[in-house]
């Protein structure tokens, strides 16, 4: 981990050596948690609310009782991000079910750990921020709705993995996941877009999305700016097609793509990707442009000017 990293573990912040849990946890037995990813702007998170809402349902989806109010989890995001050394970062929440016996039956699990890493992510290179990124369509499908649905963040990502590895393998940068009935679902770690004919559509949760923090903010900012948006069934041949494609998410946040199974598409980065582009920027310096959390000593008060991220 960088020098820089800091851990909250069940309400202590922690050096990384004390930052454990016992290995019985079935988070790590069985993959049985949930968790969100979340970034920090100018020391404020963006979107933190839409975060614990989704963190929430997910621990309620998989009747995981939350052991922190929404209140509690917003104190340790602030307290987190105050000894932060830097201004900007990315934050992992993690609940877990908890410590408890061998075997998959969770009730001898009595207590959940929350698990809290405030960290530096830097998820592609930024020159490929302007190229843009090449895709594969991934041979490992997205589980189907019906077995997991893919609205609950869980801990258990281990087919995005196999298709992210099948894309390391094959020389590009990401793999597209496809559903049990060949529709698109979405990246390993991000949803996806595409444009065509000035029209913007991305597939839907039922077809294996997650509802994408970012891409309800894409689907947002493109109403008001008066870009058509569906949220539609995709195949493979939309890809290949599209004037556009672009992958959206709170780690990737926004990236153009420029080949899907090594056909180029037409634009990249398009003119609908650069004006949502700077939408976005422009949102997250607003959002982000007054500290929830106090300054480190040493640092400007809240009335004093601030670098803009635009
Ligand atoms: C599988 C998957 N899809 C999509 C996303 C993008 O979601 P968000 O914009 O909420 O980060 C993520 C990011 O965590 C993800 O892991």
């Amino acid at each position: 981990m960088p020098d820089s990293t800091c851990f909250w573990i069940n309400g202590r912040l922690l050096p990384e050596r004390e930052a454990v849990i016992p290995v019985t946890d079935h988070g790590l037995l069985y993959g049985d948690g949930v968790f969100e990813g979340i970034r920090f702007y100018h020391r404020t998170p963006f979107r933190l609310s839409a975060h614990l809402q989704r963190l929430a349902d997910s621990c309620k989806a998989i009747r995981l009782a939350l052991p922190y109010t929404r209140t509690q989890l917003t104190e340790a995001v602030d307290e987190i991000i105050t000894i932060f050394p830097e201004e900007d970062g990315y934050l992992r929440l993690m609940v877990t079910r908890g410590s408890g016996p061998m075997g998959l039956n969770p009730a001898g699990c009595k207590q959940a750990n929350v698990i809290l890493i405030a960290t530096r992510l830097e998820m592609v290179h930024p020159e490929l921020r302007n190229e843009g990124i090449r895709l594969i369509i991934a041979s490992t499908r997205r589980l189907p709705a019906d077995g997991l649905d893919p609205r609950i963040k869980s801990l258990n990502y281990l087919n995005h993995i196999l298709a992210r590895m099948e894309a390391t393998q094959a020389g590009v940068e990401e793999a597209v996941l496809l559903n049990g009935q060949g529709r698109v679902a979405e990246g390993s770690a991000e949803n996806i877009f595409i444009v065509q004919g000035g029209h913007l559509a991305t597939p839907r949760p039922a077809d294996g999305a997650l509802a994408g923090i970012t891409r309800g903010l894409i689907l947002e900012l493109a109403a008001k700016l008066n870009i058509p948006a569906r949220e539609v069934p995709l195949t493979p041949y939309d890809l290949y097609t599209a004037d556009e494609c672009f992958m959206s998410g709170t780690g990737a946040e926004l990236i153009p793509v420029r080949e899907v199974d090594g056909r180029p598409l037409r634009h990249c980065p398009g003119p609908v990707f650069s004006t949502l582009a700077s939408a976005f920027r422009k949102q997250v310096a607003e959002e982000c442009k007054t500290r929830a959390c106090k300054p480190r000593e040493g640092e400007p008060k809240e009335s004093e000017p601030k670098e803009s991220l635009s």
